[in-house]
């Protein structure tokens, strides 16, 4: 199992030295929920904030858009150094041209649904995409109870594409993994019980593991 930590749940005024120490700490990719007040009730960061911590770590950027028009900002997110960048499938955009105007920057393109979405909808955009990120909690907010119930959506998403990398993002702690790990999940996103663990290596560790 990979761990994409996200940044979301860091100490906001620390994210420099909280990038580093996730880095050190064995993070296979660092997860950074962008957020807009409108697709999610909610604002979190933007491309700038992304672009200021690019120098700090050699570890993937894994950049989830929370965001209306996701199209309008995909170029702001590759320059900042996106690795990975995923939208959502209910965002107001043409899928596979967002997904081709990532892919022309030579990075990642990932399609994300939320809970209400069954698993069908994605099928149709698996051979264009490379990754499906399944929200086991509404998306907007850190520390929400995991879904389990959202776990099925990881075998439909196998049984109809067998390279694409599933990552699930929401709730994921020292628990909820014992479930996660019976289901075909490639990468756990997970902020509170990452940057809020008495030791971060320990429940960096109990993900991986
Ligand atoms: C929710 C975000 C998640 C969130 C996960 O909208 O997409 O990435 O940070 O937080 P935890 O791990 O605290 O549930
Ligand atoms: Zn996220």
């Amino acid at each position: 199992m990979k761990i994409s930590p996200s940044m979301l749940a860091c100490d906001f005024s620390q994210m420099g030295n909280e990038i580093k120490k996730i880095s050190s700490l064995g993070a296979d990719y660092i997860h950074m929920d962008i957020m807009d007040g409108n697709f999610v009730p909610n604002i979190s960061f933007g491309s700038d904030v992304v672009k200021s911590l690019r120098g700090l770590t050699t570890v993937p950027f894994d950049v989830h858009l929370m965001i209306d028009s996701p199209h309008k900002y995909i170029k702001q997110f590759a320059e900042a150094g996106a690795n990975i960048i995923t939208f959502h499938l209910e965002s107001n955009c043409n899928i596979l041209e967002t997904i081709k105007l990532i892919k022309s920057y030579n990075i990642k393109a990932g399609l994300s649904i939320k809970p209400n979405t069954p698993a069908e909808k994605i099928i149709p955009y698996l051979n264009d995409i490379d990754l499906a990120l399944i929200m086991t909690v509404e998306p907007g907010f850190g520390g929400q109870k995991f879904m389990r119930n959202q776990l099925e959506k990881s075998k439909t998403i196998r049984e109809n594409s067998k390279n694409i990398l599933i990552e699930i993002d929401g709730g994921v702690n020292g628990e909820t993994i014992k479930e996660i790990k019976k289901y075909p999940v490639d990468i756990c996103v997970a902020g509170t019980y990452v940057f809020k663990a008495p030791d971060i290596k320990e429940a960096i560790n109990s993900i991986k593991l």
